[in-house]
């Protein structure tokens, strides 16, 4: 079995729920109180033990490479300042023994596409995928306890194969995700026997919906490479892991934790409030003006 040592974010999306923000940043530059969406995706791959991070972007990709960059100027400005606190929070950004690599995906065709552009750079080896709009906390990670890559890189060592995060939503929101249809739904790791994207809530296998995170073969690549334009006419992931079913093992995994869909507002703004509430410095206040503003 190999180690999951590559994580690849897809992060060329055009980000239209966001527009008039997402004009000239990415999406995944919008922060959640102070931290962009694309540093929590990051944190929680290195958590996972993960030290290459291959950035797939789009048209911005200046904003998310200056953040993995060193800043000189400003690291000299705040060591001048003697702002030790916040140069070590600048310098933790990158940790030494992380590598970020970027390739471009060259149109916005899709989530398969995007994660084909990552080819090169995978190479023959299993590989994490990360959608940083999926804000994703472990139950306990705010306490030390695993974040939710960590829990699956976890289930592949006794698993190997293709691992999908999965959570269960309501029957009237499957038209949103790719939905799975499993084998034993008790056990947190459960074999995929069916996978579809955004089905009607009449038609959908079950209630079991992926997340933005997975662990995957490279046999994806030429399933994908394979495939014709699925829903909405792009080159979507879950038709090149539909198709691995039968030939490779593909699990679901039920991750303990939370997931935000920081790609829609109402998500977004879920994630800003329970993270502020979280927040030692923050709580107090937020909690007041809360109570005032609902009074
Ligand atoms: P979304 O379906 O959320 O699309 O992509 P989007 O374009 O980013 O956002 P909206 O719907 O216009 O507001 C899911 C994930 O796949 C990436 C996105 O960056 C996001 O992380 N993606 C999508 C790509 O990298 N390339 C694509 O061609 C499409």
């Amino acid at each position: 079995m190999m180690q999951i040592r590559k994580a690849v974010f897809p992060v060329g999306g055009l980000g239209t729920r966001f527009l008039p923000a997402t004009k000239a940043i990415p999406k995944e530059m919008l922060p959640v109180v102070d931290k962009p969406l694309i540093q929590y995706a990051v944190e929680e791959a290195y958590a996972a033990g993960i030290r290459e991070m291959v950035f797939v972007t789009g048209r911005n990709k200046r904003a998310i490479e200056d953040h993995f960059d060193t800043a000189y100027e400003l690291e000299a400005e705040l060591e001048a300042a003697g702002k030790h606190a916040l140069l070590d929070l600048v310098n933790s950004i990158k940790p030494d023994d992380m590598d970020c690599v970027y390739v471009r995906q060259p149109k916005a065709l899709g989530l398969g596409h995007a994660v084909l552009c990552a080819e090169r750079l995978v190479g023959d080896e299993p590989f994490a995928v990360l959608l940083a709009d999926d804000l994703m906390l472990g139950r306990d990670q705010s306490r030390g306890g695993p974040t939710v890559l960590q829990q699956m890189v976890q289930a592949y060592a006794s698993h190997p194969g293709t691992i999908l995060a999965v959570q269960d939503v309501p029957r009237e929101d499957t038209r949103r995700y790719g939905v799975v249809d499993v084998k034993g739904v008790s056990a947190p790791v459960a074999e995929v026997f069916a996978m579809v994207e955004k089905p009607r809530p009449e038609v959908a296998p079950s209630t079991l919906a992926v997340a933005g995170r997975y662990i995957l073969t490279p046999a994806v690549f030429e399933r994908i490479r394979q495939q014709p334009r699925g829903a909405g006419g792009e080159i979507q992931l879950t038709d090149g892991i539909a198709s691995l079913i039968g030939s490779e093992r593909v699990y679901a995994f039920r991750y303990d934790g939370r997931r935000y869909d920081c790609g829609s507002k109402e998500g977004f703004l879920e994630a800003t409030i329970d993270l502020a509430l979280a927040n030692p410095e923050l709580s107090a206040s937020v909690r007041a003006h809360m109570v005032k503003a609902l009074a």
